[in-house]
């Protein structure tokens, strides 16, 4: 029997961290033990989802267009234009605006939608260092190479594209920015911003500003790239900037984001997912546009994740290079070596946490910044988050 041909880029993938964390722990999560490995929000989700789901259940029996409902791009529209204070007529809902099954897979085709090849040269794909792992597999998939850039000002810092040499940016078909960042929730100022978009604008290349952790923020609300976009003019040219309900109304199972940007990039995005991409049902459509118009449980939500924020403060502060995160919802602990602490926390506490090197990739001089590090979700209540931490923070000693 002639075996059937896989493609040979999958083998480039890195196993999924889950899948990397499940082989170092011997086994998968029980019902006991406490799971901050993942950034999957614990909070009760709004009570509104379920009445519009309710409301709207006439609409499962009809296939949902994959750009969306009107009411939907509108209601992401006009939250867009609240929450970053843009100029009227910056975002046209029918052209600028995308409804996606979550951020992953919009990220991941974002890839697929600009990364063509370049006359026999393999396009670059810019990422932080360490990153979302999406991002990586991405670019792998879509044929480019990864370039990975670490932080501008450490390995708590956002990376600065534009610092990059000139024949690289020439290269690069695609970069992602991830503010706040996952893992450790630092934030791009508007400086910054500025000077990815105009290196997107100036070198041709899209630049990808996954925000989907802008609504969990500590101190001030994080500048977004399409406020930058209103300080530049030239409208939203070169820039896509992504956004989720996944973090921000507590809801990863609803499966619903967007994306937003430059008309030439999304008209190519839409007939790309037209064919492969998870249209969103118009249920879902509704539930998601009424999220967005609320604010009222966007600032319940933050309350809980900042009482968080103050435990992990009182207990880590001093300890393990703890920076408390001006957004999202990670901490990213300087324990030594990740693995191990993760294999003690589990092996002592039951506490499950992601070593840091599974979401970074090797340097050009083979070290993988995130290894002395782990990752830390407070995605539980107040109480189960404070224990936690009070164990960690007992096992690792520190
Ligand atoms: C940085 C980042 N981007 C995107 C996502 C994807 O979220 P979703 O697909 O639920 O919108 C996640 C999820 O954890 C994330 O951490």
């Amino acid at each position: 029997m002639k075996p059937p041909v896989l493609d040979s880029r999958l083998d480039q993938l890195a196993d999924y961290p889950f899948t990397r964390l499940t082989r170092l722990l011997g086994g998968p999560a029980e019902p006991s033990s406490i799971v901050m490995s993942i950034g999957e929000p614990q909070h009760t989700p709004p009570a509104l989802v379920a009445e519009v789901l309710a409301a709207q259940a006439g609409l499962w029996g009809k296939y949902p267009p994959a750009n969306g409902s009107p009411d939907f791009r509108q209601a992401v529209t006009a939250w867009a234009n609240r929450r970053f204070d843009l100029p009227a007529g910056l975002i046209d809902p029918e052209k600028a605006v995308l409804p996606v099954a979550g951020t992953r897979e919009a990220l991941f085709l974002i890839a697929q939608t600009v990364c063509g090849p370049r006359q026999g040269e393999r396009p670059l794909v810019l990422l932080p260092n360490p990153f979302y792992q999406v991002y990586a597999g991405a670019a792998v998939m879509a044929g480019a190479t990864p370039v990975y850039v670490p932080g501008a000002d450490g390995p708590a810092s956002q990376p600065d594209f534009s610092a990059l040499a000139p024949e690289i940016l020439e290269r690069a078909a695609l970069a992602y920015l991830c503010t706040p960042a996952n893992p450790q929730g630092s934030v791009a100022d508007a400086a910054l911003l500025e000077r990815s978009v105009r290196a997107a604008r100036r070198h041709g290349f899209v630049l990808a500003s996954d925000e989907c952790y802008s609504e969990i923020w500590d101190k001030a609300p994080p500048p977004g790239v399409l406020s930058t976009c209103a300080a530049l003019g030239e409208g939203l040219s070169h820039v896509v900037a992504f956004n989720s309900l996944s973090k921000r109304s507590s809801v990863p199972g609803l499966r619903s984001g967007f994306a937003m940007g430059d008309e030439r990039v999304m008209a190519a995005f839409n007939r790309l997912r037209s064919y492969g991409g998870a249209a969103t049902p118009l249920p879902i459509l509704a539930a998601a546009a009424a999220l967005w118009r609320d604010e009222a449980h966007v600032e319940v939500n933050r309350d809980l994740y900042r009482a968080k924020l103050d435990v992990a403060e009182d207990i880590l502060a001093g300890r393990f290079g703890f920076i408390r995160p001006a957004g999202g919802f990670f901490l990213w602990l300087d324990v030594g070596d990740g693995e191990a602490a993760a294999v003690k926390l589990w092996r002592d506490a039951g506490i499950r946490v992601l070593p840091g090197a599974y979401l970074a990739g090797e340097d050009q001089s083979g070290v993988n910044p995130g290894k002395p590090y782990i990752r830390v979700a407070l995605v539980h209540d107040l109480e189960t988050t404070g224990n936690a931490l009070g164990r960690l923070a007992q096992v690792l000693g520190g």
